[in-house]
């Protein structure tokens, strides 16, 4: 270069500096996604370097930009960009997508959500279970709980190549717990940067899906019993990526980046955030590497229920997991003096001393020197007198975790309502004896406490009760999805609701920092719970089919799933096609794979350009979709499920979907289509019967759905497709969603 130009170079950025200084010069973390490794890894850092080089211009800045080179599993980095410089990244040809790092959540509401763990049962070849190693992405994990226990362990499988990161409160691995390692990129850790769980979240979804059996299990003596993750004998590697303020985008993509390269079969990740096209989406393009190489990833579908269009994590490669109960409930009697009880819900470990105790509400527990927007009847921070609290129950309008109020006010005790009737089956952890009652109730014991002259009540101590199960729990996140729109999310549920599983010793039972419980166990709900109990059943299935695609395992928990026995007005598009049934699920008779090449075809249809297709696959430069076999049919992909998902009120209900079905089951049989169809819908499947005579045979049908035009108001109908022989029953739910009403994202 001649000095005349570098000059003028120099007198350009000078410019440019001055001209951004004005507007946008805050560098913000970026993600800069490139797919698929190149064969020659060595140079990847050096090939990151550059293209920041080029889109920032020098030296110096670009090198101190780079915040992580990811390259162990696919392409990328995480960089500090100006949004010019992310726009400039996301024209090079080898950069599929460049998206700003945001965080994400942890798919629980900790103190609010709880649940009651079944015992699972059947006989183990734990020698073969041993060699399967399940990663979590999550809060870290405290190894010394006794479900980590590795007494009768082995050393790690020879596959595995994780290692296991020191920190404070950490003692490091061992034969159960076999890798650890936590990820800080966005500085967003609060306490210690150690692998240890001062949350609880990871230690509670590490045990559930592979927590050895503990007796005598229970929450102060709460849901006792054996408590045992779906896969006891299995290993467990923590990717911790969550810390206090969330899970930050950089982190998780990490996680994954490990996680596949350091060789487990499955991945649990209870997190979730607003969904994207899948390619700015860092659990889509985490779980799409990890697919690519045989590894299913388990994610939970959002705790943002019972409205519609708020399921997450909804890519067709992801095993998209709803919250559903067992059979289980946690009641805790409230009583009047006047003899009148009621049963509320909750998780009250503490027992009353006396008979009564006197009984208040927050209307009348006012400060009546505190005005304004505080709301005394829901017993709102700041609003209740403390003179009219202490030493009393007080009854408060609806549930938000007021018992850290009323307990630091020396009140005595909490009633507290449910919202709506659909709130009523999260069993709240209180912080102080309390329990929630239905809205109805509340309003008895409201008209109780306005006509009694000396108004008195008592909480009993929880207790386990029986109850009609499964149901779908009100929290968990229902569709229809707005990336796809015809496939079907949710894709199954596992239990979420009142969880007992271990707990890390570090943080309080509950958010209440007045709490100074700390417990082997706690009880929490979420979808968060869920995901992990669907990963373990995915690993069980895996044990006894050790080469099955993470498509063909899925399937075979879809196609096994059993209703709900309570269903909601959303149907399907609560429960996806129903609560696993892991041992069903290991002879499922036919699958419904996805070969790489169909994901491909899937992803021409659903509009990515082709350049970014060749990247995603480390193929070719170019790829050009119409020279490949082009995805046909509504959904484009050899799903388990049927969805049709029609906004537009001229259209007709009309669909069809391609499928092939491959033979696991016995070599020689014979299924028969078995179809239930909604009113007002036709479902037709050619051919009917489907022969086979090998082992790993495919046969393909296609599925007609027609119907009159979309009516007015929203819709949902069920259908469902079943091929019997005699021994399987294979079934697929089928699913007409029509509205009237456009979405709004
Ligand atoms: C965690 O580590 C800190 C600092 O070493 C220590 O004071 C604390 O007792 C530890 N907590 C637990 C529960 O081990
Ligand atoms: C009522 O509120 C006022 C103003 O915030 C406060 O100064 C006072 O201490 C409160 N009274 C009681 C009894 O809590
Ligand atoms: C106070 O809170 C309750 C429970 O959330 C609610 O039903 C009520 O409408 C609120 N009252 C006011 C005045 O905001
Ligand atoms: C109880 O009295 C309070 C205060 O007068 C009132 O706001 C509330 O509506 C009454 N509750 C019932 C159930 O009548």
């Amino acid at each position: 270069m001649s000095g005349v130009s570098v000059v003028f170079l120099f007198v350009l950025c000078l410019f440019a500096t001055l001209v951004r200084g004005l507007h946008d010069n805050e560098r913000k973390p970026y993600i800069v996604y490139m797919g698929e490794v190149p064969e020659a890894k060595t140079s990847i850092e050096d090939e990151h370097h550059n293209l920041l080089m080029a889109a920032i211009g020098d030296e110096d800045t670009a090198r101190q930009a780079k915040i992580y080179s990811y390259g162990k599993s696919f392409n990328g980095f995480a960089a500090r960009l100006l949004p010019r410089e992310a726009q400039k990244l996301s024209d090079e040809d080898t950069v599929v997508s460049v998206f700003a790092n945001t965080k994400r959540k942890l798919h629980t509401t900790r103190s609010w959500d709880f649940l009651g763990m079944p015992e699972t049962s059947g006989r183990r070849n734990s020698k073969v279970e041993s060699n399967i190693i399940i990663g979590l992405l999550d809060t870290g994990i405290y190894v010394n709980a006794p479900s980590f226990d590795d007494n009768g362990f082995g050393p790690a499988p020879a596959k595995w190549k994780g290692k296991c990161m020191k920190g404070v409160n950490f003692t490091g691995c061992n034969n159960k717990v076999i890798g650890a390692k936590y990820f800080n990129l966005d500085n967003i850790a609060t306490g210690p940067v150690t692998p240890a769980d001062d949350d609880g979240h990871g230690t509670h979804t590490s045990s559930t899906a592979a927590g050895v059996a503990v007796k005598g299990a229970s929450f102060y003596g709460i849901a006792k019993g054996t408590a045992r993750g779906g896969v006891p004998s299995a290993r467990i590697a923590m990717y911790k990526v969550c810390w206090g303020n969330g899970c930050s985008d950089m982190d998780l993509l990490a996680g994954f980046d490990h996680a596949i390269a350091d060789g487990v079969d499955l991945i649990s990740v209870s997190i979730g955030g607003p969904s994207k096209d899948f390619f700015s989406d860092p659990i889509a393009i985490g779980s799409f590497h990890a697919m690519k190489r045989g590894v299913l990833t388990s994610c939970s579908g959002g705790n943002d229920g019972p409205s519609d269009y708020t399921v997450e994590n909804v890519a067709p490669w992801i095993m998209t997991v709803a919250a559903s109960s067992i059979d289980r409930q946690f009641q805790t009697e409230f009583k009047l003096g006047n003899g009148v009880s009621y049963n509320g819900l909750s998780i009250n470990t503490f027992s009353p001393k006396k008979r009564m105790y006197p009984l208040i509400s927050g209307t009348l527990a006012a400060n009546a020197s505190q005005q304004g927007y505080l709301n005394a009847s829901a017993c709102d921070y700041g609003s209740l007198s403390q003179e009219k609290v202490k030493g009393r129950v007080v009854y408060c309008e609806g549930y938000y975790g007021q018992d850290d109020t009323i307990k630091q006010l020396d009140g005595i005790g909490i009633v507290t309502s449910s919202d709506s009737s659909a709130d009523v089956d999260v069993a709240f952890i209180m912080s102080m004896p309390g329990t929630t009652v239905s809205s109805q109730d509340s309003e008895k014991i409201d008209r109780y406490i306005n006509s009694t002259k000396n108004p008195r009540a008592v909480i009993s101590r929880t207790r386990t009760t029986k109850m009609n199960a499964p149901f779908i729990a009100a929290f968990s996140s229902r569709g229809p999805q707005q990336i796809t729109l015809n496939i079907l999310k949710p894709d199954l549920a596992a239990p979420g609701l009142n969880i007992l599983a271990a707990y890390s010793k570090l943080p309080p039972v509950t958010e209440d920092p007045l709490d100074n419980r700390h417990a082997t166990f706690n009880i929490l709900s979420g979808t968060s719970m869920a995901c992990p109990h669907a990963a373990a059943a995915a690993a069980y299935v895996k044990r006894f089919h050790p080469n099955w695609s993470p498509a063909a395992i899925k399937s075979a928990l879809m196609t096994t799933a059993v209703p709900m026995k309570i269903k909601d007005q959303f149907a399907e598009l609560s429960s996806g096609s129903g609560q696993i049934n892991p041992v069903k699920a290991v002879n499922p008779g036919l699958v419904y794979d996805i070969p790489m090449r169909s994901y491909i075809s899937f992803l021409c249809k659903e509009g990515y350009n082709g350049t970014a297709i060749a990247l995603l696959t480390g193929g070719k430069k170019k790829f050009n979709c119409s020279s490949f076999k082009p995805a046909h049919g509504t959904d484009g992909l050899n799903y388990p499920s049927m969805h049709l998902q029609l906004t537009d009120t001229s259209a007709r209900i009309s669909a069809v979907f391609y499928r092939t079905v491959t033979n696991v089951g016995p070599v020689k049989t014979v299924y028969k289509a078995r179809v239930t169809a909604p009113e007002g819908v036709s479902i037709q499947v050619v051919p009917d019967t489907l022969k086979f005579d090998k082992l790993h045979e495919n046969r393909s049908f296609k599925v007609v759905v027609k119907g009159g035009r979309v009516e007015k108001g929203t819709h949902t109908m069920s259908g469902s497709l079943e091929w019997r022989d005699s021994r399987h029953r294979v079934k697929s739910p089928i699913l007409v969603f029509t509205t009237d009403q456009p979405i709004i994202v």
